[in-house]
């Protein structure tokens, strides 16, 4: 017999990064019990570790917000890639049934190849175009391997915890770029990680399982998220649209790879938060 789970603790693995922040001050904020390892805390790729780990706190929830995000060093170091995104999913999903837990895992919008022209639904099929997208595939089969498992596909974030793309549209700014060149071939759904963290913990309490996609509303191109940043930010920096042709990069990426939430709003009840909403927040917290 497995031990009982204590209710009422949840385990964020990756802590340190910009979702793990978000979602331990959530659920801090609930008056949950929480145990938020840093990767210096806990490495997921140890077997042994994760094992001990999740034995000594026997978590209900285990938040798998550890992760090899480097998009475009993925492509060059696939090995690395998959050892954290998929193989550690499966000491986490082994873990978690170990001790009876939910296992939540992130998952990515580059699942996918970008070939449709529709929100991509939970079920569509997948074919990720990128190392990194392969090795996210990876832990989302691993996580299935959890008796109880929930994976929440999510994009484009954004969140004072980390870097990212607002971040990079400030400094270009602020280093005087004018005009800014931005993709505008490329669509999808800007995401806060506030937001993000509150729609997990709703689909925990909505007892959520299988693959739901979050994301913030609405759609936009990465010229449209970027004119938004600066006209938020209060610059008058002209933002020029260019294709992604004009921007090779080492790792492809999905050319449309818009969430569909339908799912999600029929398991909660709520409706995704602005992604322009999430901007000004933001904004207003770093300065
Ligand atoms: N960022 C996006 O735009 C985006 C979009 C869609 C989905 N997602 C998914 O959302 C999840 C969270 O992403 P995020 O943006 O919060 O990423 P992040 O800021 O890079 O956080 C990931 C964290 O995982 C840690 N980590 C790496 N290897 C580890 C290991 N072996 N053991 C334990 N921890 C380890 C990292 O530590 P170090 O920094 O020390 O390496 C980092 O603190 C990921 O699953 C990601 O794939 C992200």
């Amino acid at each position: 017999m497995p031990p009982a789970p204590s209710p009422s603790t949840w385990l964020i693995t990756g802590a340190g990064g910009m979702v793990g922040h978000d979602l331990r001050a959530t659920l801090d904020a609930r008056g949950e019990r929480v145990v938020a390892l840093r990767r210096d805390e806990l490495d997921v790729t140890n077997a042994r570790c994760v094992e001990q780990c999740v034995t000594e706190h026997t978590p209900a929830v285990i938040l798998n917000c550890a992760a090899y995000t480097k998009v475009d060093q993925a492509e060059t170091d696939e090995s690395a890639a998959n050892a954290i995104n998929g193989s550690a999913v499966e000491l986490l999903a082994h873990a978690a049934n170990e001790v009876g837990a939910l296992l939540v895992h992130l998952s990515t919008d580059f699942v996918f190849d970008g070939s449709k022209r529709t929100p991509y639904e939970p079920a569509d099929t997948t074919r990720p175009l990128s190392a990194y997208g392969r090795s996210k595939l990876l832990g989302e089969i691993a996580a299935t391997h959890a008796e109880r498992h929930l994976i929440v596909r999510t994009s484009w974030l954004f969140g004072v915890h980390g870097p990212n793309f607002v971040e990079a549209i400030r400094n270009q700014i602020r280093k005087g770029t004018n005009p800014l060149r931005v993709v505008s071939d490329q669509r999808g759904r800007p995401t806060y990680t506030p937001h993000l963290a509150q729609a997990i913990v709703r689909l925990v309490d909505a007892n959520a399982r299988g693959v739901v996609h979050y994301a913030d509303a609405d759609e936009c191109s990465w010229f449209d998220f970027a004119s938004a940043i600066a006209e938020e930010a209060g610059s008058d920096v002209t933002v020029k649209p260019v294709t992604s042709d004009e921007f090779p990069r080492p790792a492809v990426r999905p050319a449309y790879s818009v969430l569909s939430t339908r799912r999600y709003e029929q398991l909660t009840g709520a409706t995704p938060e602005s992604w322009r909403a999430g901007l000004r927040e933001y904004l207003s917290l770093r300065a």
